[in-house]
């Protein structure tokens, strides 16, 4: 399963690179607000700071909600760089020009998907990824993993070749929990990734291995 880090934060970013462990990168406009980016040319060097720091895709959304819109402004984000997904969100027009960019190209991942039916619709336009929110489905008491379940079982038994980007994960049981299920990437915070490092057995155990060289040394 591939990591993403979903964030606009370029000291996070290069943090989860030097792990070692980063595939690529998602951005949406709430996360690019919180880090002050405003501005058509400031967002746009933005992206590209991200890209030089990341081996892999970054997804920039679009914040038109018009074909036209989406177009143009996807366009304009894919020429910033190979590495560039054009985020796109899931409402009519964006269907429409997830198949403009696929028969251009150019990577999509289509935003905002609550359900099985939209993931099917995205991937039958040749989406690249599709993001189902399993966070934001947990909020309300809806089974966010079920749904990548679904989707799971719809690609493979027409074997659509759009991944399953599990985004909205806020924990490291959403991330072990996406492995299991077979999501092909996950994105999600820096927190919920060094969270998988931890286990108190291994805390003891490490001190029990030092304080034992420490005293066969002394
Ligand atoms: O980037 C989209 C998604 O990951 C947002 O997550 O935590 O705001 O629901 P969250």
């Amino acid at each position: 399963m591939k990591f993403f880090i979903d964030t606009a934060n370029l000291a996070q970013i290069k943090e989860a690179q030097d792990l070692g462990v980063l595939d690529g990168v998602t951005t949406n406009p709430s996360l690019m607000a919180k880090e002050g980016i405003s501005g058509e040319e400031n967002v746009l060097n933005h992206y590209k700071a991200i890209c030089e720091i990341v081996d892999g895709d970054v997804s920039a959304e679009v914040i038109s909600t018009d074909f036209e819109g989406m177009v143009r402004e996807g366009e304009a984000l894919a020429a910033l760089d190979e590495k560039i997904v054009v985020k796109i969100p899931m409402v009519k027009d964006g269907v429409k020009a997830l198949k403009y960019f696929s028969d251009k190209g150019i990577k999509t991942n289509c935003t905002l998907i609550f359900s099985a039916g939209q993931a099917l619709l995205a991937a039958k336009a040749g989406a690249t990824y599709v993001s189902p929110f399993i966070g934001r489905l947990d909020d309300i008491s809806t089974d966010g993993l079920g749904l990548i379940e679904s989707i799971r079982v719809i690609f493979d038994n027409y074997g659509f070749d759009t991944e399953i980007l599990a985004a909205s994960v806020r924990h490291p049981m959403h991330i072990i929990e996406c492995a299991q299920i077979g999501a092909d990437v996950m994105t999600g915070p820096l927190s919920a990734i060094e969270a998988l490092l931890k286990h108190p057995l291994t805390d003891i155990g490490l001190a029990k291995f030092l304080a034992d060289h420490a005293k066969a040394n002394s």
